[in-house]
């Protein structure tokens, strides 16, 4: 199914609704990225804000954070939970040092092999650091595109993942200039509009979604059954 001027209508969502002011959105360094994607991964935006800034005073730099102990990375880490993400943090610090001369690598791929960097994530590192064409899939990225496509397969499958890649990768806009309102848009769509519960299309006269009309799953009023998650 084609689906109309999804990526240009997400673009000027992003731009005209979007969050543009997240403190990892400013000065946009690979260190700053790249921490930013890692706490995000297992933590809402609001508690990340709380902590990203006392974490990158204690830890300014790469080079800080790979000559520090396991257990000052971890105490700075404290109260944010999932601690091999804090673990692997300090050991991906020391093989960019030692192996990248302190310098995140572009290449997603490359990223994808440094502790702690899935293939999500290493896509979100790129783009946003290094404005490199990458397509992300994170848990509100597979939520949307599912509904948006009306993928009903069982999420824990690898076939199902597999088309949502596929998806996520032919949306990706042209132009360079529009990779980081996109990627940015579809995080934010995600985590606002297309939630997991009471998605803006079940609130109220469905009226504020702006792909109710093109949605698969609203369409066929499967928003609720849209992603699928068989326990196994
Ligand atoms: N979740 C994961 N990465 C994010 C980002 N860069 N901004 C907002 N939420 C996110």
């Amino acid at each position: 199914i084609e689906i109309k001027n999804f990526t240009e209508d997400l673009i000027s969502w992003q731009r005209a609704q979007g969050r543009h002011h997240l403190p990892w959105q400013v000065n946009r360094t690979a260190y700053r990225v790249w921490l930013s994607e890692i706490m995000l991964q297992q933590t809402q935006v609001s508690t990340v804000v709380d902590r990203y800034q006392s974490f990158l005073k204690r830890f300014p730099n790469i080079q800080v954070l790979a000559g520090s102990s396991v257990d000052d990375v971890l105490a700075e880490w404290s109260g944010m939970g999932y601690y091999t993400r804090a673990r692997n943090l300090h050991k991906c610090a020391q093989v960019v040092v030692n192996e990248y001369d302190g310098n995140f690598p572009n290449d997603p791929l490359l990223l994808e092999r440094l502790p702690g960097i899935g293939k999500s994530t290493a896509a979100a590192i790129a783009v946003f650091s290094y404005g490199v064409r990458a397509a992300i899939l994170d848990g509100n990225v597979k939520r949307v595109l599912a509904r948006i496509w009306g993928v009903g397969d069982d999420l824990s499958k690898s076939a199902a993942v597999k088309s949502l890649w596929a998806h996520a990768e032919q949306l990706l806009p042209n132009k360079s200039a529009d990779l980081v309102s996109y990627t940015q848009g579809l995080m934010d769509f995600g985590a606002t509009h297309c939630t997991q519960y009471q998605p803006v299309c079940m609130r109220l006269d469905k009226k504020e979604c702006l792909f109710k009309n093109r949605c698969q799953a609203n369409l066929s009023n499967k928003v609720n059954q849209i992603p699928l998650k068989v326990k196994k």
